[in-house]
């Protein structure tokens, strides 16, 4: 690592997160991918250093962001570098226990842990570092948000927008924006596991307007764009990736 841009992508090591640390390699960055599954985030930052050639493009850094304890690992790994962007990916949908209030509140609890601390955390962690004028954050929020359908984790996803707006106007006289990216459904990422069917894919492809599952480059366009320099009057918007599935919000 040099005097390269350098970007942080939580979630770096799968799916939509790998498709922007990618892009972000393609596009002259050097990245740091962040998740709690070392082995997963050394074989795809190999994997993204051998495709790009760029050796040493990519650094695999071990960290649970729900954990504070544990953020400041990310903080060690950036040392005394500006952060140009904060890519918070990580997150996804937890099932939990309803037959009980107990069980409620921990569903409740790990999805919000998931998708709203895992950002918070890494956010505020490296809020001193970032580059002043012209860095970025960028939250992965989800078509959930707008339109519900999944309980806790709508809920949570939602809950960044509102979070993004006022981080927009607190970092906006210091030339960073802050934006998120809101996918529709993604196939091809460990999102859904073994939950989904193909009725299910296929109901939900035949909800966009063109056609097709998204993959995740169709989500990492959308980072590279809002991360780019030709985006810094671009802030504290949501930009809807969902191939028209929720239309205009
Ligand atoms: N796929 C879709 O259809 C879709 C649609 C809308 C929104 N999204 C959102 O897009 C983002 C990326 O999802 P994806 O589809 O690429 O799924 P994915 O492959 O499951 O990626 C999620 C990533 O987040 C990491 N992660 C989860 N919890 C973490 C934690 N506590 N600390 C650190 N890292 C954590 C995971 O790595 P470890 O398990 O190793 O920690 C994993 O790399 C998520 O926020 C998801 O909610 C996805």
């Amino acid at each position: 690592m040099g005097d390269r841009r350098l970007a942080v992508v939580s979630g770096g090591g799968t799916g939509i997160g790998a498709a922007v640390a990618r892009g972000l390699v393609a596009d002259g960055f050097d990245v740091l991918v962040v998740g709690r599954r070392i082995d997963v985030l050394d074989s795809a930052a190999r994997r993204i250093c051998d495709e790009s050639g760029r050796d040493g493009a990519v650094t695999a850094v071990a960290a649970d962001l729900t954990d504070p304890g544990q953020v400041g690992a990310v903080v060690d790994a950036v040392g005394e570098r500006a952060v140009d962007a904060v890519v918070n990916n990580a997150g996804g949908y937890l099932s939990g226990p309803t037959d009980s209030l107990g069980g409620v509140a921990d569903w409740w609890r790990a999805n919000l842990d998931a998708n709203v601390l895992t950002a918070v955390l890494l956010t505020e962690a490296l809020r001193p570092a970032l580059r002043r004028p012209g860095g970025r954050v960028v939250l992965l929020s989800s078509i959930a948000a707008q339109r519900g359908g999944a309980g806790p984790y709508s809920a949570a996803k939602a809950a960044l927008h509102g979070w993004a707006y006022d981080l927009a106007a607190q970092l906006g006289p210091e030339q960073i924006t802050v934006n998120v990216v809101s996918p529709g459904y993604v196939a091809e990422t460990e999102f859904f596991g073994d939950r989904m069917t193909p009725e299910g894919h296929a109901k939900r492809v035949a909800a966009t307007l063109v056609g097709r599952a998204g993959v995740p480059d169709d989500i990492a366009a959308a980072v590279r764009y809002l991360v780019g320099p030709s985006a810094g009057y671009v802030t504290g918007q949501v930009l809807g990736v969902n191939g028209g599935s929720v239309l205009g919000r």
